[in-house]
């Protein structure tokens, strides 16, 4: 029997299998072929100086992997089939070059074309994104400190679907004394994506006719159109949607579904009035159509309080309420929840448990103590003050640059944490112009259902994640592509 020449690395440990990992390296190069006889424990502690004993748990170790197999009386040999040439041979069988595996991809994935992401310009004025360098980590940390501390065990565990109890209980409480909601089953979810995905598919089949805003949130939409479901936009004017062209849809045509964003529409931020949101539900339950109602950044309205959400007076349950801690907290946390009647949600919970055990727990958890505590509130209505001035300070701006002869219009938002601006042309030049200068803007363009309806005109402006002087910054640049394009006190 050959002695080995084996490359030992003293910096694995422990000794067994830095041994083990020699006596691989012997056998991947070659010095070692299949089914040749190895050396026994005894001799190779005397070739190594090691102990027996070591040298027995690495040919143990070797077996397990695959590489060796040891025979009574005859002891340890190389494997016949290796873990690595098994797989090679099964490549170099083939006459021709091995090709690289092509995916057969069966559902339809939205295209993203990979480009710099808006945070990464210096001015980043996307609608809807929280100011998360203010969010108050600290005061946060010592909830989630709890929440480890103190951990529930069974709840870290598989089962209680739904999600954490405390977390349920308390945005209960809190939905009953700030959006009026009662009677309805909350469910936890992993933010709203995950809520418009499960309700689609549980909903929606290939034909299905669902009715959006035509200017709207695509990845709603994209939901939508997972199941083949066909969408049909709602046509919208400077107050919101057309309530009579969605009458009339909703009398022509067989709808499945309307998805509406009534408190502060996106993208124009505009709210929809009570006595237009009645008419809507009293239609609904007509003609049996489910509503789905996105109430995602809820509290952030500033000249009153919010409205009650439609889901607030529903007493057919056929409102699916949404809502998301992406706009409270900052979009990484993946929390939000789903506000149902009773006779759906054993559906909804037990469809996510084919894509997931359950939410994360923990996370909402934490939250649960942070509602607890009054902390969270707290929170909240310092971000709504905060966000209100940036509104009015943005507000300013503009005025001022109008007020220079710049043409410009805006419908102001009640609420919400962005601004449609009319910029009167060339929105989709501005934007471009824009982000060659590192400021990051949408045109109306992007917002489309159909982009024939497109006029070129409007820009959203996201002033909720900028202090003032960022704001005030970006806007020059902006205003400085504008100022050319309108002469001056013309
Ligand atoms: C209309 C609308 N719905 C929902 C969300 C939040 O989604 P998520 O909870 O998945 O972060 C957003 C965020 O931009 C939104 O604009």
């Amino acid at each position: 029997m050959k002695t080995l020449s084996l490359v030992i690395d003293p910096k694995i440990k422990p000794i067994f299998l830095r041994i083990a990992s020699a006596i691989r390296q012997a056998i991947k190069s070659g010095q070692l072929k299949a089914n040749e006889s190895l050396p026994s424990a005894r001799k190779l502690a005397e070739q190594l100086s090691t102990n027996r004993h070591t040298n027995m748990a690495a040919y143990q170790e070797l077996i397990a992997q695959g590489w060796v197999e040891s025979f009574e009386r005859k002891g340890y040999r190389v494997a016949s089939c290796l873990p690595v040439e098994s797989s090679l041979n099964l490549s170099l069988a083939k006459k021709d070059a091995p090709q690289k595996f092509q995916w057969q991809i069966n559902a339809k994935v939205p295209v993203v074309v990979p480009t710099k992401l808006a945070h990464e310009y210096k001015y980043n004025f996307t609608g809807g994104i929280p100011d998360i360098s203010v969010f108050p980590f600290k005061e946060f940390k010592s909830y989630l400190a709890d929440s480890l501390s103190r951990p529930d065990l069974q709840d870290l565990s598989y089962g209680n679907i739904e999600g954490n109890n405390n977390f349920i209980q308390q945005v209960k409480v809190y939905l009953r004394r700030i959006r009026s909601i009662t009677n309805k089953e909350i469910i936890a979810v992993n933010g709203s994506q995950e809520a418009l995905y499960i309700i689609s598919q549980l909903l929606l089949k290939p034909g299905d006719k669902v009715l959006v805003e035509s200017l709207g949130y695509k990845p709603a939409w994209n939901a939508f159109k997972s199941t083949g479901a066909t969408l049909i936009g709602i046509k919208q004017h400077q107050k919101g949607i057309d309530v009579e062209h969605l009458i009339q849809l909703i009398k022509t045509q067989k709808i499945r579904l309307i998805y509406l964003t009534p408190l502060h529409q996106y993208p124009t931020t505009v709210t929809l009035p009570i006595n237009e949101r009645i008419a809507i539900y009293a239609l609904a339950a007509k003609h049996n159509i489910v509503i789905v109602e996105d109430d995602y950044d809820h509290e952030f309205h500033y000249d009153s309080q919010p409205l009650a959400p439609m889901a607030a007076d529903d007493p057919l349950g056929l409102v699916i309420y949404l809502s998301t801690f992406s706009k409270i907290m900052f979009p990484g946390c993946r929390i939000g929840f789903i506000a149902v009647d009773k006779s759906l949600a054993p559906s909804i919970i037990n469809y996510r448990s084919i894509m997931n055990h359950k939410p994360n727990v923990l996370m909402q958890d934490a939250i649960a103590r942070w509602m607890q505590d009054g902390a969270f509130e707290r929170h909240l209505r310092k971000m709504t003050k905060l966000y209100q001035q940036r509104r009015d300070y943005l507000l300013v701006l503009l005025n001022k640059y109008k007020d220079q002869g710049i043409a410009l219009d805006y419908y102001l938002p009640a609420g919400g944490m962005a601004l449609w601006l009319d910029v009167k042309n060339e929105a989709h030049k501005l934007e471009c112009y824009c982000k060659e200068h590192d400021v990051f803007v949408l045109a109306e363009s992007h917002f489309h259902l159909e982009l024939s309806n497109d006029q070129d005109r409007f820009i959203r402006l996201g002033f909720a994640s900028m202090d003032n002087e960022k704001v005030r910054d970006g806007l020059k640049i902006m205003f400085k592509y504008l100022s050319e394009k309108t002469p001056l006190n013309s």
